[in-house]
């Protein structure tokens, strides 16, 4: 990855689901100096995302697939090719890749997730948090292999959870820590 740094900004995909707060947030810092890459490319698989107004606002071109054909991915990739898209970073997306599509971008696909992993992989992470009255929780920013939330981990950012937190306070927060830790995970994947 480190090789990929140069005098040009990596050019990147974000991929979305939803709301896009994690997508607004990486085009602000892709617009610093000090951001290695560049956001060439929004995808989503659903029309519907709020995230998707931020292509239009930032002039950056944006992309809806519909995941309900299967040969989907082979298409993605090829436009991803394209584009000359080096480096992926999923915000928020709900889809799960297959090892074919991340064996073609091996170690340049990562990922934030909102626990502090190997612990609460998957959905409802806040919830089960809260239900198991754990005393931390956070969000992780990881690289993205074919387990579920489960290749290397590049940063965390560990909180408290109090008891007066319910789900949506301790989502909150954790979002609030998650707009910290993604740029930082991105300046440590292509530090020298
Ligand atoms: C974030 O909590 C992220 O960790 C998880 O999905 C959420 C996306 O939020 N993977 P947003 O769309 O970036 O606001």
């Amino acid at each position: 990855m480190k090789k990929l740094i140069g005098v040009k900004k990596v050019n990147t995909a974000i991929f979305i689901s939803g709301t896009g707060t994690n997508l607004k947030n990486l085009i602000k810092f892709s617009l610093s100096k000090k951001s290695p890459i560049r956001i060439s490319l929004i995808i989503s698989n659903n029309k519907k995302a709020k995230g998707l107004d931020y292509a239009k606002k930032f002039r950056i071109r944006k992309k809806v697939y519909n995941y309900k054909n299967k040969k989907i991915e082979k298409l993605i990739l090829k436009d991803l090719k394209k584009d000359n898209i080096k480096f992926i970073c999923l915000a928020g997306f709900m889809k799960i890749l297959s090892k074919y599509f991340i064996n073609n971008f091996y170690g340049k696909i990562i990922n934030i997730h909102p626990s502090l992993l190997p612990k609460y992989k998957g959905l409802n992470t806040y919830e089960r948090v809260i239900q198991n009255k754990e005393k931390t929780s956070g969000c992780t920013v990881h690289y993205v292999n074919s387990k579920l939330d489960g290749g290397k981990i590049i940063l965390q950012k560990k909180i408290r959870v109090y008891k007066k937190d319910s789900a949506e306070s301790l989502r909150k927060r954790i979002l609030k820590d998650e707009h910290r830790l993604y740029p930082k995970a991105i300046l440590k994947v292509f530090s020298p």
